[in-house]
């Protein structure tokens, strides 16, 4: 599904990822752990395409796949519901609001009416998870989902989100290495 070839990316003059050759299973959950600012994130980004390697390069085995990616801070519309953030990516129409509510009440959202200012951190964590989730898709990345969730809130993510993937591969970034451990495929872990 996705491999990276001597993939490298640096940051004034600072390695960031550094010739990085890397296969990644056709489906299942793949955890990438690392210390705070070894690259996790811009690696992620570099799987998205939203950053031009400097080196090397990212490799998809299907053409155009669709990649949906939720980002380490959630970027919800302020001026959108929780519900209506999570149906902008499903065409934003009153049609499939239904569907983007049902998906926030499996992970534990009931709130579907409150504005991001009125969401506390866990919650406009899982709405970004949602958002993400929302859209079917060959590949989906999770930037730090868990960060903000306390234990109970991250099993049921966990579980929620095996089950929108499950055909697919997805690739989180999470800070908990035992956690990765706990519920990952497989665990990559960056220096
Ligand atoms: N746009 C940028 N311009 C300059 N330096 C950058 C940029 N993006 C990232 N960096 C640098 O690249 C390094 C890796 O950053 P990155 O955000 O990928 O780390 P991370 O592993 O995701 O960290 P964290 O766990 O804190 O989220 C850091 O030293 C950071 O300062
Ligand atoms: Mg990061």
């Amino acid at each position: 599904m996705l491999r990276l070839i001597n993939l490298s990316k640096e940051y004034d003059d600072k390695n960031v990822i550094d010739n990085l050759t890397l296969e990644f299973p056709q489906v299942g959950f793949v955890a990438i752990c690392g210390p705070s600012g070894c690259g996790k994130t811009t690696l992620l980004n570099l799987i998205a395409q939203l950053t031009k390697p400097d080196g090397g390069r990212v490799a998809f085995d299907i053409p155009n796949p669709k990649i949906s990616m939720s980002f380490q801070e959630p970027r919800l519309l302020a001026t959108r519901t929780a519900a209506e953030n999570v149906n902008l990516v499903l065409g934003d129409k009153k049609a499939t609001l239904p569907q983007a509510e049902e998906l926030l009440y499996e992970l534990g959202i009931t709130d579907t009416l409150l504005y991001p200012d009125e969401l506390s951190g866990g919650m406009k964590a899982r709405i970004s998870i949602a958002r993400a989730l929302a859209l079917k898709a060959d590949l989906y990345l999770f930037d730090e989902p868990f960060a903000n969730l306390d234990k109970e809130n991250v099993l049921l993510c966990t579980e929620v989100i095996k089950k929108c993937t499950s055909n697919a591969l997805t690739v989180a970034v999470i800070h908990d290495t035992s956690l990765a451990e706990r519920i990952a495929d497989k665990v990559i872990f960056l220096k």
